[in-house]
């Protein structure tokens, strides 16, 4: 019997590469969707592993999905995924044209897009912070001048990720500079500048997020995890940590909204990743929604800790077949991302730890000599790694114990000739 084919809308990163590697195992043929410039970057290993792939313009949608629909017939693609937040949509579309398992393509949008899922949140009554979508000056002004919104607030862009162009603003003083910072960002796909920010209610508490699977419109939350965010203007994640347990009628409360956002955003076969932010009374807010699995290494987290295969499970779900979602395991995992406190070029990078026991994942991302970034995004973490263990705090002790290992130098760039060098250990959550 042949198995239906299983096709990736973009097969870079670590997420992709299990996910492939799943298929693979499992006697599938897997294809990928990409463009000319990302297959180039793909290791050999991956380039092995497909069966084949499909180069297309991801910034040209609607002919995307005209191509990849054309190609997976030809293919019999009978699974369509994606664990790139940019391609939801268009992998919701293209689930619906060929007829196999996926989320609403209607109400896609409203996962990727941030004003589309305030709107959706507002019309199901999905409790998310007060956001008013600004374009212009005047509308920036009317924004700020809101009761509604107040301050601080925060301000970001309407098609981003990765927390890039993400500000929490004091005052109206740093307002049009964050609107700037905002418009700055480009989508990954993104074919021409995007005007649209979100000017929104700062909300206070912990910031936790749930990761579900949810299976012909029923939803299975396989964990709640704890973010590690820096503060400030910036807010950028440092580490995560699951699986957290709430008391009762907070974890309720967290269902309760997460539902509503999956339902609102209209997912229906798939795996979603829901953020939200708890207050000291335990109301919660929905930060945002996302139809796809966590990334940074969360799907890792997952398996060693609680023995749930996430990749298996994608593979089910997608192909319309029963998940094994119960845990096998009652673990613990965390992973921390290493970032430079400064912009500069690197000069040495020392005590990042080796994989071993308790330390099963292990990732540099930058070379001696290349540039690094204050971390305003998630983009710019140098590295990350993770520990796993039966008991919570011992995990946590041991992830912050390795961290303080860590060391770089950054030699910052004030311009031609004027290099001064520093010495610098890594941010501390
Ligand atoms: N309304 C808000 N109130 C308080 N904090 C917020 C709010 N919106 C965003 N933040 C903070 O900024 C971070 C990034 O915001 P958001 O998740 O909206 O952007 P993103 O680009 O999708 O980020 P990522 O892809 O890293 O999740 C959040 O995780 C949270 O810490
Ligand atoms: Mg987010």
């Amino acid at each position: 019997m042949t198995l239906p084919g299983v096709l990736l809308l973009d097969a870079a990163g670590p997420e992709a590469g299990a996910l492939a590697m799943a298929a693979a195992a499992r006697g599938h043929q897997v294809h990928a969707a990409t463009t000319a410039t990302a297959y180039e970057g793909y290791g050999p290993e991956l380039k092995d592993l497909l069966a084949g792939h499909i180069v297309t313009d991801f910034a040209r949608p609607d002919r995307a999905l005209a191509e990849l629909a054309a190609h997976a017939r030809r293919r019999g693609v009978g699974a369509v995924l994606t664990v790139n937040e940019y391609l939801t949509e268009l992998a919701a579309h293209l689930c619906a044209e060929l007829g196999v398992p996926g989320n609403d393509p209607g109400r896609a949008r409203a996962a990727r897009d941030k004003a589309a899922m305030a709107e959706a949140f507002a019309a199901a009554g999905v409790r998310a912070p007060y956001t008013v979508l600004v374009r212009d000056k005047e509308g920036l002004r009317a924004a700020l001048a809101d009761p509604r919104v107040g301050f601080p607030c925060v301000i970001k862009p309407a098609a981003g990720a990765g927390s890039a162009g993400v500000r929490v603003v004091s005052g109206p003083a740093g307002a049009a500079e964050a609107v700037d910072a905002a418009r700055a960002v480009a989508g990954m796909y993104a074919s021409g500048g995007d005007p649209r920010v979100l000017v929104q209610a700062y909300a206070a508490g912990t910031e936790y997020s749930v990761e579900s699977f949810t299976q012909g419109g029923t939803t299975t939350h396989l964990a709640v995890t704890h973010k590690q965010v820096t503060g400030g203007a910036n807010r950028v994640e440092t580490g995560h940590s699951l699986p957290v347990h709430l008391p009762p009628a907070v974890e309720a409360a967290v269902y309760r909204e997460t539902e509503a956002a999956i339902r609102a955003a209209g997912i229906r076969h798939g795996a979603s990743h829901t953020e939200v932010m708890v207050g000291r009374d335990g109301r919660c807010v929905v930060i945002e929604i996302g139809a796809r699995l966590a990334a940074g290494q969360i799907g890792l987290l997952i398996q060693h800790a609680l023995g749930v295969d996430v990749w298996a499970a994608l593979l089910d779900v997608a192909l319309g077949r029963p998940a094994a979602l119960t845990p096998t395991a009652r673990g613990y995992a965390t992973v921390r991302f290493v970032t430079s406190p400064r912009a500069g070029r690197l000069t040495s990078f020392s005590g990042l730890p080796g994989t071993g026991p308790g330390v099963p994942f292990v990732r540099r991302r930058v070379a001696i000599g290349g540039l690094v970034h204050e971390p305003d995004a998630n983009g710019h973490r140098l590295g990350s790694f993770v520990v796993t263990g039966p008991d919570a705090a011992e995990v946590e002790e041991r992830a912050d114990a390795l961290l303080r290992q860590f060391r770089i130098h950054v030699e910052p760039m004030d311009g031609p000739g004027q290099v001064s060098p520093a010495s610098t250990s890594a941010i501390a959550p």
